[in-house]
């Protein structure tokens, strides 16, 4: 018997929609053909909505710990089922931080008891001598690294480590001696850590975190060396006027750019690898102060935002799958633990879309602890329903399950 059968889905398979009925067992997708049925199957009609694969966000600060009062691990990862994100990439600069074996084991048990979407939890650096304990723990990227935080021959220091063990850098770009010099961190400081960071003997797999200006996409696809990038959904859809407009709440590192800056994003949309949400929550109190921390929170509203642009016409589908769900899995190596979109054999991490359903966004109706967007009153297409291997996580506007896991606890391929 299998655990659940989807009728008449529009699903997304191999760059097309494709009418069909999907068949899941023990949380995989095990069949994908019309007309299949069961005599004991439980089975649920999708009339023709559209089948996506769940969108993976390698960029969430899921906080816990001592900002458990800003996010934690059921309210972050709700926000991110409500958005039709399946995966989650956790960063370590948390409090305290990720930095040793122990601590890394706590944020798996507290996680894998709280989570209701899959992670990953990615190493801090500031402990050289301990990055193979965390290797070891499951950790295949190491960052975000904040460059502006590292004079040159440390991170460069730091980035050998992490190639000798074959894992990842993802780095946050923006150069320390401009950032200490200009506390609004003009473009020219990404531009200038950039192409620092590209000028280090690189021999190991790079990649850039939320890159916000055109220059900088373009130099690091032509840097060569095969360096990968993401580009948040504020810098797609936000300016330095939305910045003056919405105060501390418009407030992140690196800041909102130029309106031309940001149209020179999109015409660079083939470029960019990955569009990730650097979810980065912080309470109204705190970015209602007069130094308001920078951050803001992303991972419910990233896909309903893109899926606007797809219903507009100013992106593909096909594009916006490659952006969310496809090039996050293929960079992050998330196919060996079966993150790998609507196929036989994959996990049915899946979320149905009615593209007729356009809602405005309101902060205090998301799901993440801090209740505010910046994308407030912006329209977007949520969700109807995200499934994590197999489980309904997220139905009409609720979150109704959901058990997420340590990734490399469920690898059948990769043992450490
Ligand atoms: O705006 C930001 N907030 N940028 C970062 O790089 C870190 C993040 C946070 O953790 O709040
Ligand atoms: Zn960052």
């Amino acid at each position: 018997m299998s655990d659940l059968i989807l009728k008449n889905a529009r699903a997304y398979i191999e760059g097309g929609l494709v009418d069909t009925d999907i068949r899941i067992e023990d949380g995989k997708i095990v069949e994908i053909k019309k007309d299949l049925h069961g005599e004991h199957d439980l089975l649920l009609d999708l009339k023709g909505l559209i089948l996506l694969p769940g969108a993976i966000d390698v960029h969430v600060h899921m906080r816990d710990g001592k900002e458990a009062y800003k996010e934690d691990w059921f309210t972050g990862t709700s926000s991110a089922a409500a958005g039709g994100v399946t995966t989650v990439v956790d960063q370590p600069n948390t409090d305290p931080p990720i930095i040793t074996r122990k601590r890394l084991d706590e944020r798996i048990s507290k996680a894998s008891s709280q989570a209701v979407v899959d992670f990953l939890i990615n190493g801090g650096v500031e402990k050289l001598e301990n990055f193979r304990e965390l290797y070891e723990g499951g950790v295949r990227a190491f960052g975000e690294i904040f460059q502006y935080r590292f004079e040159p021959d440390s991170l460069k220091a730091i980035l050998d480590k992490i190639w000798e063990l074959g894992a990842i850098a993802t780095i946050h770009p923006e150069k320390k001696r401009c950032v200490e010099k200009d506390p609004l961190r003009p473009p020219v400081c990404e531009i200038e850590g950039i192409k620092d960071v590209l000028s280090l003997n690189r021999w190991g797999r790079m990649h850039f975190c939320h890159v916000s200006v055109p220059q900088g996409v373009d130099l690091i696809k032509s840097g060569g060396g095969g360096a990968t990038l993401e580009v948040t959904p504020h810098h797609l859809f936000l300016c330095d006027k939305d910045r003056d407009r919405l105060g501390g709440y418009g407030w992140m590192n690196p800041p909102l750019r130029s309106d031309a800056d940001r149209k020179g994003l999109w015409e660079r949309v083939d470029s960019i690898d990955i569009i990730a949400s650097d979810h980065a929550p912080h309470t109204h109190g705190e970015k209602l102060g007069d130094d308001p921390p920078p951050g803001v929170p992303g991972v419910e509203t990233m896909v309903p935002l893109m899926l606007r642009e797809v219903k507009e016409g100013n992106l593909s589908l096909k594009r916006l799958v490659e952006l969310v769900s496809e090039r996050p899995a293929s960079i992050f190596g998330l196919g060996k633990y079966g993150k790998c979109g609507i196929n036989v054999g994959s996990d049915a991490d899946l979320i149905v879309v009615d593209m007729q359903e356009e809602k405005v966004i309101r902060g205090d109706e998301l799901h993440s602890k801090c209740r505010w967007t910046p994308y407030e009153g912006m329209i977007g297409i949520f969700p109807q329903m995200t499934l994590v291997r197999g489980e309904v996580v997220y139905e009409a506007g609720a979150v109704i399950g959901g058990s997420g896991r340590y990734l490399p606890s469920l690898s059948h391929f990769d043992r450490w």
